[in-house]
């Protein structure tokens, strides 16, 4: 077959022509967004990666051209070689980077004819999402998502570029590796030649990059998949990336100030966006007490009180027997909300009750004194110390919850994310980043009836606490730390253990006896035995944080090919059932279950 683009190659891209270029022979190369015939003459507007330009099929410039482009449809793949004229008078759009221009075609080639789509290949559509991720490859050509990937590539290369420049060797790990310990459900891997094996895709390369400190590399990093089977959401893939660093000799301090100058160079170098440092903090304590979620919103004020002192002995039941049972009474004061309905007021008691919220109290402040089912409860005494505590004004509704503290954080923590957005108090564009820090290092599972790693079980504990290890091990605060992006975890880490005595013990609180953490974590255990530097690291969702930057909200449209709600791809139609010759050289068989 001839070569169709003969001696036809680009000389511009589709958003680059302005008004100097009036007068040069070009030739551009794209996708045809739209044509539109206007008495005879036909205009186009060509569509590349990087934008759009008009050109123009004018029957007195060339009637054979003229003709050809009658057959122009959408997405046809064409070429067009011709002159770069300023528009007429009145005809310029200030909206188009080349909106100065077209281009008087003298010669047009069709790559390629395109069935109709199906749905427009415009910046927003209003097509469902299954549509859309079944035919990507069309969905993809939105200008809106190749500005995400585009964005999503300039960011890695900052990446890159500062990791480099610190002394950071980029290293690969394996895929096909041993179960690891970030919590999540494995991918497994069946062995064909060792039947009955299987292999678990990494959650993290986090025993591997330790093992390189171990090894003396010192500055590791990688832009590296990671798989986790988890219960999806809008920011949670089964596979997604991460910006996966340990450093050895270093301690918080360093890691954090790494990482922040990370973070301000790849805003400054992809959005032209200054970060102002050091970025603030936040203990864990002070995030549950202020906010009630370990990743803040912090964005804007609206701050939980606790007012469990206060109601403790009050006349209402419901508050007084929750913290005689060791549970607590916070309250969110909705400034100026007053005139909310009866309605709305419902539809936020259903919204926390996804939290596990049994109800929401709340108490309108009029001028003459509260409207509220429970004011009748408390006295004048107790009522002006939740005045003051809640700094009630007139015009504001406030909302009670009262819960293990678990529940009451986070319901209405929850709830202060929710009324965030309602009342608009979020100012578009805003990047507002904030460390936590000291987190615990174990969590009581009541399921499972033992203790949990908050973050790993490779997380130093804070030496201050070593003596409440054995003793009060949920008191135990941890080495780890979060940098939380408006209201998101776009990454985390901590300083490892690097003694094999204090490792064995976090592994005994985790209710791991020496033969099961052996057996699991052998190789680690030897290694810190072999000379183990101190070390540390931290991981950003590089997804996440492509999704902030883009502003978008799910991290679906940052990647180029995700998965949807139930972990399949609807393009290439994965996961998928696997032929018998396949199943039997992998020594497995498919148990009879119902399909799904
Ligand atoms: P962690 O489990 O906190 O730490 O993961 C680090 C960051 O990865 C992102 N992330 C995800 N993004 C999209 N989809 C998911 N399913 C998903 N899960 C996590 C989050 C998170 O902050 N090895 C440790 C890091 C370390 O200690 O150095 C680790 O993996 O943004
Ligand atoms: P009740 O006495 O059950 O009618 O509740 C009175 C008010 O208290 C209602 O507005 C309930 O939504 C609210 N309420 C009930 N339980 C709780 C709770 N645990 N925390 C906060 N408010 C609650």
């Amino acid at each position: 077959m001839a070569d169709i683009l003969g001696d036809m190659r680009k000389t511009h891209h589709c958003n680059q022509l302005g008004a100097e270029d009036a007068g040069s022979e070009v030739v551009l190369m794209g996708w045809v967004q739209r044509r539109r015939d206007h008495g005879g003459v036909i205009f186009v507007d060509l569509r590349d990666r990087e934008g759009l330009t008009q050109v123009v099929f004018n029957p007195d410039n060339d009637a054979q051209v003229h003709a050809k482009a009658h057959a122009l449809r959408s997405e046809y793949v064409i070429g067009v070689r011709g002159r770069v004229t300023p528009r007429p008078e009145g005809m310029v759009n200030p909206n188009l980077a080349t909106g100065a221009i077209e281009v008087m075609v003298s010669d047009l080639r069709i790559f390629n004819p395109a069935e109709t789509p199906p749905f427009m290949i415009e910046e927003t559509v209003e097509v469902n999402e299954s549509l859309r991720l079944k035919h990507r490859h069309l969905d993809l050509r939105r200008p809106r998502l190749q500005k995400n990937i585009i964005l999503r590539h300039k960011a890695g290369a900052a990446v890159r570029e500062y990791l480099n420049g610190n002394g950071f060797l980029d290293i690969e790990t394996p895929f096909l590796t041993r179960s690891t310990p970030e919590g999540a459900r494995d991918y497994l891997v069946p062995s064909r030649v060792n039947p009955g094996q299987f292999y678990a895709l990494p959650q993290s390369p986090q025993l591997f990059k330790q093992l390189l400190m171990v090894s003396g590399f010192e500055r590791y990093y990688q832009i590296v998949r990671c798989f986790r089977d988890e219960d999806l959401r809008a920011d949670r893939q089964p596979e997604f990336t991460q910006i996966d660093m340990e450093m050895s000799f270093i301690g918080e301090e360093d890691i954090m100030s790494l990482s922040e100058g990370l973070i301000a160079y790849v805003f400054q170098e992809v959005l032209g966006q200054a970060i102002p440092l050091p970025l603030p903090r936040l203990t864990y304590t002070e995030a549950m007490d202020r906010y009630g979620l370990d990743k803040p919103d912090t964005r804007f004020g609206m701050e939980l009180k606790e007012v469990s002192d206060i109601v403790k002995d009050s006349g209402f039941k419901v508050f007084a027997d929750v913290v005689k049972k060791g549970g607590i009474v916070k309250a969110l004061n909705a400034k100026g909300c007053i005139d909310f309905s009866r309605k709305e007021i419902d539809d936020l008691t259903q919204y926390v009750a996804v939290y596990k919220a049994k109800g929401l109290a709340w108490i309108k402040v009029r001028e003459d004194g509260w409207q509220s089912p429970i004011a009748k409860f408390f006295t004048d005494d107790e009522k002006a110390r939740l005045a003051e505590r809640i700094d009630m004004a007139p015009g504001d509704l406030i909302f009670f919850m009262a819960d293990q503290p678990k529940i009451a954080n986070e319901a209405l923590g929850q709830l202060r994310n929710h009324l965030g957005e309602k009342l608009k108090l979020i100012a578009p564009g805003t990047f507002s980043f904030t460390w936590v820090t000291h987190f615990p290092m174990f969590e009581w599972d009541d399921t499972e009836k033992r203790h949990e790693a908050l973050h790993h079980p490779f997380t130093a504990p804070l030496e201050a606490d070593y003596d409440l290890l054995e003793t009060q091990p949920t008191a135990v605060r941890s080495r780890a730390y979060d940098l939380v992006l408006n209201g998101f975890e776009i990454g985390g880490g901590s300083i490892r253990i690097h003694d094999m005595a204090l490792q064995s013990r976090v592994f005994k609180i985790l209710g791991m006896n020496k033969e099961t953490y052996e057996g699991k974590f052998g190789f680690l255990l030897d290694a810190l035995q072999s000379g183990a530097p101190p070390h540390g690291g931290l991981a950003f969702g590089f997804d996440r944080l492509v999704m902030l930057m883009c502003g978008e909200s799910s991290i679906r449209d940052v990647i180029a090919f995700p998965k949807t709600q139930k972990a399949a791809c609807l393009l290439t139609g994965a996961p998928s059932e696997a032929a018998t010759v396949q199943l039997d050289e992998l020594s497995l068989r498919i148990k009879a279950t119902a399909k799904v």
